[in-house]
């Protein structure tokens, strides 16, 4: 006899709730788009600190076309990234807005981290792609947002705690970097951590690494342009096979779990550092298991973990793909797994986790 399963009731009011989220959701979506428009054009530079502008004068002002700028401050409006008078027909930045949106200086600075979600969604159908055939999709083979917008996401973060809080929390390290230390900076990306330390501690010698030859060479421009690339020598090899030994500091910057090999990549730096060394790994901030990460900051991370992270790590020897939101206990075992007999975490932010590993 078979049973006939009841339909299950559909609550028309939650429905509705979804909808309209939705909708909220594809105004997020394409804002990703206005928000790295508005920063490529100028025109929150432009609006930060100007008082009240009507179209026209910031269309002027940015050397743009007054239809375009109005469309585009009225979706700013509706967002609330934008305040509108309907007096007298003016638009203008709220000075919080100002700050995250113009002062990249500042850690809550954001036109990075829509610049890496708009690089992500333009490459996702190859992504798509990908997760028929279960191939990769390497970091060198994104649109140049990714990289650079990677860059700018990231580097608010490291400005506000790199060099006050991380490196302190490590074992004698800043002693060593005050005295004169040799460091790898590995999956250095552009190099704005590199930078960064070589800045703070003008004694140390640095060296970045990166397989990616292209972020290698704008790390070189950036070095040039911080006046440290005297310190600095940038290299374009994989985390397995860097050069150099005897490091007193190797480090990793949200790039472990992009590694197809991160184990192999560990043993490497284990054999690279100095007796007495430290290795400092930086990932995102997550949870050991799913349901601890399902909240707005894995949210983002696990999309980014979707279309960026896991598809790098696909795309290399091994493909372990330990995902953005891999966890300490996951990171602790790739450690141990390569022979550190220490590990534990530092510190950690809302965004990042920071740990530390010895031989
Ligand atoms: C998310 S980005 C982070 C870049 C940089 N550390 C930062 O914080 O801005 C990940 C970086 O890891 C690099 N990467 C991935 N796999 C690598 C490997 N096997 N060896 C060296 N670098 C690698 C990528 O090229 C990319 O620059």
């Amino acid at each position: 006899m078979s049973v006939v399963e009841e339909p299950a009731q559909v609550d028309g009011e939650r429905l509705m709730q979804f909808v309209f989220r939705a909708v909220d959701e594809v105004g997020a979506t394409l804002n990703t788009a206005l928000v790295v428009m508005g920063d490529k054009l100028g025109l929150y530079r432009a609006l930060a600190g100007a008082g009240a502008l009507a179209p026209a004068e910031l269309a002027e002002r940015t050397g743009t076309a007054e239809r375009y700028v109005r469309e585009w401050l009225n979706a700013q409006a509706a967002g609330g990234y934008v305040a509108y008078d309907p007096d007298s027909g003016r638009y203008s930045l709220p000075p919080e807005q100002a700050v995250a949106l113009t002062d990249a200086d500042s850690p809550a600075y954001l036109p990075g981290f829509f610049q890496i979600a708009l690089g992500s969604v333009i490459d996702s159908p190859q992504i798509a792609d990908r997760a028929r055939s279960g191939d990769g999709f390497g970091w060198h083979e994104h649109v140049h947002d990714v990289h650079e917008g990677c860059e700018r996401f990231f580097r608010p973060g490291y400005n506000a705690h790199l060099i006050a809080e991380w490196l302190p929390a490590l074992d004698g390290v800043v002693a060593k970097l005050e005295r004169g230390a040799r460091v790898a900076d590995v999956g250095c990306g552009h190099g704005a951590s590199t930078i960064l330390m070589a800045q703070a501690f003008p004694s140390s010698t640095f060296a970045g690494f990166d397989y990616h030859e292209g972020s290698i060479e704008t790390a070189r421009e950036r070095a040039r342009a911080a006046g440290v690339a005297a310190r600095i020598h940038f290299h374009a090899e994989p985390a397995a096979a860097y050069s150099g030994r005897d490091y007193d500091l190797v480090t990793m910057f949200d790039c472990l779990h992009d590694m197809g090999d991160p184990v192999g990549a560990a043993r490497h730096v284990l054999g690279t550092l100095s007796a007495d060394g430290t290795w400092m790994i930086v990932e995102p901030n997550a949870g050991d298991r799913v349901e601890e990460n399902l909240n707005p900051v894995g949210r983002a991370y696990y999309a980014f973990s979707t279309l960026l992270c896991t598809p790098a790590s696909l795309s290399q020897e091994v493909g372990l793909a330990l995902g953005a939101q891999a966890g300490e206990a996951r990171i602790r075992d790739v450690v141990e797994a390569a022979g550190f007999t220490r590990f534990r975490r530092v510190a950690q932010t809302p965004f990042n986790l920071v740990f530390e590993a010895r031989p």
